[in-house]
């Protein structure tokens, strides 16, 4: 077993950190205060950087790196902006890789290597009003007619809507079969008509980050733009998910990580009673504390990452990486606002932002009692 990044990864993390620091760090605050969504720094940059299809082969735009790339990428940019973190999650794990999984070539050729490039962005479709944790309660439809599908229904909460290009969207095919049976998945591009944005939410953390409602009145979409088998969409959504979580764990991994730097940092600096307070064992034990939780939480995020690229089943080390990355980042953003004390309750310091952004990864790409749930089944059955 080797722990070692190897040359490439290395390289990888250096040029993020370097880009992450330079050029996304200044602006996170500020972005998050005005609820700001910056493409051309937050996406088109990403792309240029090569990030936007890290782990697609060469032929399709990618770059051909593996999953630990991948999660390196989104845990630096994490690391000082959460919501750059989400915009490359959504868009590759959730938007362009069902494509990779089950598009056809042609799908593949005009949907995933302009996504892959950076050229063009991608977001997914699956929450419903009624259907949340419960996917498989999908109620939007899709009814042939003739050479198209005609879709109705409302998604909400969707990460980079508005923004992106390409949709994948879950709809229901089979209005007599039950639960997940029934559902299938589509492509749908921005413009089409019959497709709008709805509400955009207003939102604790992640607020650079848009969110938004997508609608579908008698949307009508090519029949070609079916992503996978009819009836089979939960499940494009299911092994979709297995890889998003891996996105979303190294998002709460970084936020986790940038939490402990500045809660050491601040420690080692802030002097009270003649002393810097991290010299106060009630201090450094915390320190040490949020340590090795966020090491922990790296352990499993690279290891899931390591199965996704090595042709292992990695739905249960999704679900656990996905789980204690997020409760990491929840308690260790929330241990650093203590360690600041009063200036980390502030907006001076860019913990509380920390503590805000955590939270969502408790609960999108499936609640930590989903996440429990599909480990549990798991390990019983
Ligand atoms: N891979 C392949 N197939 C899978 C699977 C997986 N990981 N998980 C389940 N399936 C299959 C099952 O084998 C079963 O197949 P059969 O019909 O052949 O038996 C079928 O799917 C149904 O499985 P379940 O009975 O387990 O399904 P369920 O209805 O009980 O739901 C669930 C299971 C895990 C709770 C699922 O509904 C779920 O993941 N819910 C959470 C939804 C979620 O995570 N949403 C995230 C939206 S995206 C997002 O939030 C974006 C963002 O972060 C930016
Ligand atoms: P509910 O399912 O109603 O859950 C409410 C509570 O009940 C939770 O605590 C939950 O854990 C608990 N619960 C539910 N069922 C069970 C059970 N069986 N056992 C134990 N507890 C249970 N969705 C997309 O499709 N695409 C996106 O891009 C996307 N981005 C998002 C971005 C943001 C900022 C947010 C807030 C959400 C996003 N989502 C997206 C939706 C997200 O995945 C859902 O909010 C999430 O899956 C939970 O669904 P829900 O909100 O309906 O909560």
């Amino acid at each position: 077993m080797n722990f070692d990044l190897t040359e490439e990864q290395k390289l990888i993390k250096d040029m993020v950190r370097e880009f992450a620091e330079n050029e996304i760090a200044p602006s996170a605050s500020e972005r998050d205060e005005e609820e700001r969504f910056d493409r051309g720094l937050m996406f088109d940059k990403l792309g240029e950087l090569g990030l936007t299809g890290i782990v697609f082969p060469e032929e399709y735009g990618g770059a051909g790196a593996d999953y630990i790339s991948y999660a390196i990428a989104v845990e630096e940019l994490s690391r000082v902006c959460a919501s750059t973190g989400v915009t490359l999650s959504a868009h590759l794990s959730l938007g362009s890789n069902p494509i990779y999984l089950f598009g056809t070539e042609t799908q593949k050729q005009k949907f995933l290597t302009p996504m892959a490039k950076g050229e063009k962005m991608g977001a997914f479709g699956l929450t419903e009003p009624a259907a949340g944790s419960d996917a498989g309660g999908t109620k939007t439809t899709a009814r042939r007619e003739g050479d198209s599908w005609i879709l109705n229904g409302t998604k909400i909460f969707i990460t980079n809507a508005g923004e992106a290009e390409i949709y994948v969207v879950m709809a229901r095919t089979d209005k007599d079969a039950q639960k997940h049976h029934g559902i299938s998945a589509f492509i749908v591009e921005k413009g089409t008509p019959g497709f709008s944005f709805g509400k955009k939410e207003k939102k604790m953390g992640i607020r650079s980050s848009p969110t938004m409602e997508l609608v579908f009145e008698n949307c009508q979409i090519p029949a070609d733009n079916m992503l996978g088998k009819e009836g089979e969409g939960f499940k494009v959504a299911m092994k979709t998910l297995d890889g998003g979580r891996i996105g979303i764990a190294a998002q709460a991994l970084g936020i986790a990580q940038g939490a402990l730097e500045a809660a050491v940092n601040y420690a080692k600096e802030r002097k009270q009673f003649d002393n810097p307070i991290a010299s106060f064992q009630g201090i450094m034990f915390q320190l040490a504390d949020m340590a090795c939780m966020v090491e922990s939480a790296r352990l499993l995020v690279y290891q899931a990452a390591y199965k996704a690229s090595n042709g292992q089943s990695y739905t249960q080390a999704s679900a656990m990486a996905k789980l204690v990355a997020s409760e990491t980042a929840m308690k260790v953003s929330t241990q650093a606002v203590q360690v600041l004390g009063g200036y980390g309750y502030t907006r001076e310091f860019p913990v509380e932002r920390m503590m805000r952004d955590a939270k969502i990864t408790e609960i999108y790409e499936g609640t930590s009692e989903i996440q429990r749930l599909v480990i549990g089944t798991n390990l019983t059955r």
